[in-house]
């Protein structure tokens, strides 16, 4: 059994903006199943203490440089045992809107100071400071919102081992040098081997430079992000640590309880492996919901995602109406908000095509998973993909993945094509090149696989088969814990 502090900045069911919040739940979940005692640290945002109905304060703590101490408010997990630490400091936590910024978009100004206090009561309750009476072994940190954790902690006698987690390198909590000077953190950070990224404040740094080891959620992407391509001026520094044996790709799992098409509340009609045709009536809610035409020959094309230059939305849009101009039998349900221009261009979408196309803009987890289970293809064309949760709760689903060869994408869909296709191995389709036209090859390859009812419903059951719970990934970061624990006691 080990001791396990985990650290996040968003948390499902409590607080969430994509992936990073189911890892932060399923993740400590399935440690704590295994024996494990996982406590998770959170910010104590408004939207999270609303969520909740029993929490009470279990320390108060003092940390340098700040007026007011801050709390430690303890809760669990909603229909969970895991133990929830959320860090209640109302001046950075406790306002209208989300975790990163106003609900109008955009980041909150005061982001540097909000993560620098979180990540400083991180290393605080990391080193068992305060009244909770409790030393983790591990502390465990998950990207740059926890950052300055593990480097606030690095020179400490009796520290637990650090492990920081690279969701996307893409946000990397990057402020100028004045912020550095306005949050008093030590001078000897400021280096290139520290906290200095060209002359900015790099949060992410943070993680990378001082933990005793890094992972991200995908073999793919740990390489990936040690290339020019991917590295964002950090691959240097990733090669080094990769080269000392010192980061990891585990791929991410999901909760199969959450997505669970067999038992899953949101869906029409609940179906498994063994019965697959109830899938069906889940597809024609869907196109009712979506104002579509009731048809169960037409290709049903689900997308739910942050709608970012990262999730290839542009390459989807153009590839789309390239079929539908040329009147492929298919339809397009779409769920998803962020980028205004991405947003526009799936209304004009749907306006120019009303009965082929159906858009909800917004964040809806009810609809998602009705998509998840009505669709007969998920459309993922990442530019790029640490890991990706979406095409793994649609394998679940037997609604097959359109992905790019990219990331924990490309660890987690097998090609409908030569080899895999015919010995039954295949579970989706992929492609290389980020362009609308690839991605429109691929999408012609489903469609006429989907006339083929015997060898989609193989398919779809190849799909259904695969197991991405947490039982492997838990155990590779078990292992990882144990061996860096040995490694600090040295
Ligand atoms: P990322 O974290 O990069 O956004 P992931 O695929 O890892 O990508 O995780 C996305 C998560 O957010 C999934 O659980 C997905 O269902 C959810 N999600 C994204 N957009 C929406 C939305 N508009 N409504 C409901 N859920 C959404
Ligand atoms: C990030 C990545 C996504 C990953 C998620 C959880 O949001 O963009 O690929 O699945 O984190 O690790």
């Amino acid at each position: 059994m080990r001791k396990v502090l985990f650290a996040s900045s968003e948390v499902h069911p409590l607080i969430k903006t994509g992936g990073l919040a189911d890892v932060s739940a399923s993740l400590p979940i399935a440690l704590h199943k295994q024996g494990h005692d996982v406590r998770i640290i959170l910010p104590a945002y408004r939207q999270c203490l609303e969520a909740l109905t029993e929490f009470h304060t279990v320390a108060t703590i003092k940390l340098d440089g700040y007026h007011s101490p801050i709390e430690i408010i303890q809760s669990t997990l909603p229909d969970t045992d895991v133990t929830l630490w959320l860090v209640n400091s109302p001046e950075h936590f406790d306002r209208n809107g989300g975790a990163y910024g106003p609900k109008s978009g955009g980041d909150w100004e005061d982001n540097a100071a909000r993560f620098a206090l979180f990540s400083r009561a991180i290393a605080a309750v990391a080193m068992n400071q305060g009244q909770l009476d409790w030393l983790p072994e591990i502390l465990h940190c998950n990207d740059w919102q926890t950052g300055l954790a593990p480097a606030l902690i690095a020179d400490l006698p009796n520290r637990p081992a650090t492990i920081f987690t690279i969701h996307n390198l893409a946000y990397q909590g990057l402020y100028p040098r004045s912020s550095f000077d306005a949050l008093d953190l030590p001078k000897s950070f400021w280096h290139s081997e520290g906290l200095e990224f060209y002359d900015m404040l790099s949060f992410m740094k943070g993680g990378l430079n001082y933990s005793d080891h890094i992972t991200t959620v995908s073999p793919t992407y740990a390489d990936e992000i040690c290339t020019y391509e991917f590295g964002y001026g950090l691959e240097g520094l990733l090669v080094e640590r990769a080269k000392q044996g010192e980061l990891t790709g585990i791929i991410n799992g999901i909760d199969l309880d959450e997505w669970n098409p067999e038992t899953d509340k949101a869906l029409t009609k609940n179906y498994s492996a063994h019965t697959i045709r109830n899938k069906l009536a889940n597809k024609t809610a869907l196109q009712q919901h979506f104002a579509l035409p009731l048809k169960e020959d037409v290709l049903v094309i689900g997308l739910i995602s942050r709608l970012v230059s990262q999730k290839g939305i542009d390459l989807s849009i153009d590839a789309i109406a390239t079929l539908l101009d040329a009147d492929e039998n298919i339809q397009l349900v779409c769920l998803g908000s962020g980028e205004a221009s991405f947003e526009q261009d799936l209304r004009v979408l749907r306006a120019r095509y009303p009965d082929k196309v159906g858009v909800t803009i917004g964040y809806d987890e009810h609809l998602a998973h009705q998509i998840e289970a009505g669709s007969d293809v998920f459309l993922m064309p990442s530019r790029f993909e640490p890991c990706g949760l979406n095409q793994l709760y649609s394998l679940r689903y037997g609604t097959l993945p359109i992905v790019r060869n990219t990331g924990g994408l490309a660890d987690s869909v097998v090609d409908a094509s030569g080899d895999d296709l015919k010995h039954n191995l295949a579970t989706g389709f992929k492609f290389e090149a980020a362009t609308a036209e690839a991605l429109e090859e691929t999408l012609l390859r489903a469609i006429a696989l989907f006339r083929h009812p015997r060898i989609w419903r193989r398919l779809i059951l190849t799909a259904m088969e695969q197991n991405y719970s947490w039982e492997k990934s838990s155990q590779s970061y078990q292992e990882l814990y144990d061996s860096l624990i040995v490694k600090l006691a040295r």
